[in-house]
């Protein structure tokens, strides 16, 4: 079984992520960090030294080689994942997509603290991020929608998550 998060930055997919792998017992990954690792960089420096394309690419290329590589998982995907190249079919094909929809002022309030490691936002004052986040919600949510299932429901329950997912 092949489970991948994704939504927008901010939504909670890593922290859902690893507590859903350890209760179904399956591994989990974060793509970011498997980007990070294998960059052997952190993402500001990524965007900064080898622009988004490159980034892009290599989440692609990450996100293929634990698909293909492995049987069960849970990933937490970046919050573009879904949007470049074809990577919503590829996982739609692959396993269960999860968009956990977290409305937008609570983006806003949890993004307004966690902006330093996420080159998007690292430099946005705090209307602008606001601003920010409306557009590209707008603009993602397109793909977004194509996952297999959606959590809409904030505070989120595990199991409302485990039910959700085993009836996608
Ligand atoms: C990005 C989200 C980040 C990371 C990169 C780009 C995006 O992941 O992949 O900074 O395009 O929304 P998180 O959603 O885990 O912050």
């Amino acid at each position: 079984m092949k489970i991948y998060l994704i939504g927008f930055m901010g939504s909670g997919k890593s922290f859902w992520g690893r507590s859903l792998g350890h209760k179904l017992g399956l591994q989990f990954f974060d793509l970011d960090e498997l980007v990070k690792e294998s960059a052997g960089k952190a993402i500001p420096e990524i965007f900064a030294q080898e622009g988004e394309e490159k980034f892009r690419l290599m989440e692609k290329d990450n996100l293929h080689l634990i698909t293909e590589s492995h049987e069960s998982f849970v990933m937490a995907c970046g919050g573009g994942t879904p949007c470049y190249f074809n990577n919503i079919d590829y996982m739609n094909q692959s396993g269960i997509t999860v968009w956990i929809n977290t409305p937008m002022e609570e983006l806003y309030r949890r993004l307004i603290n966690e902006k330093s490691h996420r080159p998007l936002i690292s430099e946005l004052e705090d209307d602008q991020l606001r601003n920010f986040i409306s557009k590209k919600y707008s603009d993602r949510r397109i793909f977004y929608e194509q996952a297999s299932t959606t959590i809409d429901e904030e505070p989120i329950e595990i199991q409302h998550l485990i039910d959700k997912i085993f009836h996608a």
